[in-house]
């Protein structure tokens, strides 16, 4: 069979010839509230699996049309992400363009859950880039269909620490295939961006005896790190260091084919969205023996997390189904071992089988 890939540089909403297993997009509806100055852009890709779960990214866009190519392509991400962590849920995502640090208000955020609101439960809004769980509580006076708000108002909290663990599990079902032991005592982790999820990721790595390099162009990030990690260091770019696992935990499009090129990691698994600029980067890093676990496997955490709001799961069992994510890494190596293929082609392979079944 021919096998999709699920990233592509196009923005075009109702096309994708390239993609096989990826239907086009369902719905994209643009936001504008002129009294708050939103501006929001919410892309449902798919709900052939249930309706479409994933965050509001704010961030500031330089320009419109990236903000329409950010959006398309992580709502894609998380048809997914879901699918592969064998969720009943859809694929969508939602960008607010602009500063958090500075145009984020609560009358913002109440506006923007009005509009989530109009789409009847297609679309379930959660954080991500820029956005936490107090924001999701303010958003949530304007709708119920939103997920992770902060535990005092009933919501399942910040999804980072999921995420963490998700990303951590995955690279453990890496080292064994790589080392031949999950110990990762000792091996050099460059951690790219200390938000929610790199902090609690390293925090893991720390744990389990690793050395940590971390980076981020935030100051604050950086300082509160620091005080949290003594013994990690920080550096400029983890990029370049001579590292064992580089773990991209920032935005995405990070692992250009330059880097896939010359990267001393030999894993490569982190939570950052759409990590690979195209996908024949892969082929690169495949060339070179660096292990790559396809991001929407590694950063499902945060996913199962929201969606065991819907459940009756207690909290150990959806912390269970999150620490499975090292065996649905391991599959996605194994079945790439075996078949001779990519690791991002078996995960789509998995994709492949859920779509088709829903359909
Ligand atoms: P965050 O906004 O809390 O942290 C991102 C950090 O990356 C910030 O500290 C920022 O300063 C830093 N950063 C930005 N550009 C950078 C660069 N060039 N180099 C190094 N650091 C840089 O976001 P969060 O929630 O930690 O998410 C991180 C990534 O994980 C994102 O790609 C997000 O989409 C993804 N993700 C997050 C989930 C969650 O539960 N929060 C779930 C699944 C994926």
């Amino acid at each position: 069979m021919t096998i999709a890939h699920s990233q592509s540089s196009d923005a075009s909403v109702f096309s994708h010839p390239d993609m096989t297993i990826d239907p086009p997009h369902e719905q994209v509806v643009f936001c504008r509230d002129a009294a708050t100055g939103l501006r929001a852009i919410i892309a449902i890709h798919n709900t052939a699996l249930g309706p479409a779960l994933g965050g509001t990214r704010f961030y500031p866009y330089a320009a419109e049309a990236d903000a329409v190519g950010d959006v398309l392509r992580l709502s894609r991400g998380m048809t997914f992400k879901s699918a592969a962590a064998g969720l009943d849920l859809g694929g969508g995502k939602a960008v607010i363009i602009g500063d958090p640090d500075v145009d984020k208000t609560p009358e913002l955020l109440r506006a923007y859950g009005r509009f989530v609101d109009t789409l009847g439960g297609r679309y379930i809004t959660a954080g991500d880039v820029g956005t936490t769980s107090d924001d999701m509580d303010l958003i949530g006076q304007g709708t119920r269909y939103v997920a992770s708000k902060t535990v005092a108002n009933g919501g399942c909290g910040d999804t980072a620490p999921m995420t963490a663990l998700g990303v951590f599990s995955s690279l453990l079902a890496a080292a064994e295939r790589v080392w031949g032991s999950a110990d990762l005592s000792g091996r050099v982790v460059g951690v790219e961006g200390v938000g929610k999820v790199g902090t609690h990721l390293a925090g893991l790595l720390v744990d389990a005896g690793a050395v940590v390099l971390a980076a981020d162009p935030h100051a604050l990030a950086r300082e509160a790190f620091a005080a949290r990690f003594p013994q990690a260091k920080i550096v400029d770019d983890v990029r370049s260091a001579d590292l064992d696992v580089y773990a991209p935990c920032a935005m995405g499009g990070t692992v250009t084919a330059d880097l896939a090129g010359e990267t001393a990691a030999a894993i490569v698994c982190g939570a950052a969205n759409n990590q690979l600029t195209t996908p024949q980067v892969e082929q690169v890093l495949g060339s070179r023996g660096v292990v790559w676990v396809p991001d929407y496997i590694a950063n499902a955490g945060g996913v199962i997390q929201a969606f065991s709001e819907q459940q009756t799961w207690t909290f150990d069992q959806m912390q269970q189904k999150v620490e499975d994510l090292r065996g649905r890494a391991g599959h996605v190596l194994d079945t790439a071992a075996s078949k001779g293929i990519t690791s991002g082609d078996a995960a789509r392979l998995i994709v492949a089988e859920r779509l088709s079944a829903a359909r």
